[in-house]
């Protein structure tokens, strides 16, 4: 069976790789580097900040793949606590400026994550 998620974030990485020559001096010159704004008072993410600007989407579809699949919703973050494997309930909930935070980074490298065909976005707060 194809995982059609998987080949869709194996695609994304590649262009994001391929295409780092344009993109790199992209950012790194004239067009603004993305800025994503953290609005939550909590210090830490659910993994180390810079394992999650690197493997944020293979996180998260792990987390979907344990709450679909085997009916697990409960994560372990680095420091033993549980948190609830949700897209909606979770992320958004220390990261509700999708526009200001998610978006400013995927639209800077042209990645458009279809997630929210089906999930709710949070209504903008900044
Ligand atoms: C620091 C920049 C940055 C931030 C902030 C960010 N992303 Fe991403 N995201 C990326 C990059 C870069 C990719 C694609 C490249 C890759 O796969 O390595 C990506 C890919 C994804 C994908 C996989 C897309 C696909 O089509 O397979 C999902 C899902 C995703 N992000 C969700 C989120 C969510 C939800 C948030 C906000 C809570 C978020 N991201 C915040 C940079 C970011
Ligand atoms: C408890 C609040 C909280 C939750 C839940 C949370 N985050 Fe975070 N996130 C943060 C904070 C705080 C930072 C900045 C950490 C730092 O600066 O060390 C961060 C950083 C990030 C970054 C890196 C941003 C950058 O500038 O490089 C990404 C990407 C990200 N989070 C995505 C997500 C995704 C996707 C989820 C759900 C799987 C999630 N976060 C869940 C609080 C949270
Ligand atoms: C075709 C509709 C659809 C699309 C598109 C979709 N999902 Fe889901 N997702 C669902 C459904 C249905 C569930 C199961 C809800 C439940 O049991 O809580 C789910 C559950 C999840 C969960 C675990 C439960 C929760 O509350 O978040 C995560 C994490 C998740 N999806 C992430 C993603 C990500 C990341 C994307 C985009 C790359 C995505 N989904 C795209 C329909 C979808």
């Amino acid at each position: 069976m194809y995982d059609g998620g998987k080949i869709l974030a194996g695609l994304a990485a590649f262009l994001a790789l391929a295409l780092f020559p344009f993109w790199e001096p992209a950012v790194g010159g004239r067009v603004a580097r993305p800025e994503p704004k953290i609005v939550t008072a909590e210090k830490r993410c659910v993994r180390p900040k810079a394992e999650m600007r690197q493997s944020h989407m293979e996180l998260l579809v792990s987390w979907r793949d344990s709450v679909v699949r085997q009916g697990q919703r409960s994560y372990r973050d680095p420091e033993g606590k549980a948190v609830t494997m949700s897209l909606e309930g979770t992320c958004m909930r220390c990261h509700p400026n999708k526009a200001e935070f998610c978006d400013s980074c995927h639209t800077a490298l042209v990645v458009a994550p279809t997630c929210w065909e089906c999930h709710i976005e949070p209504k903008e707060r900044a």
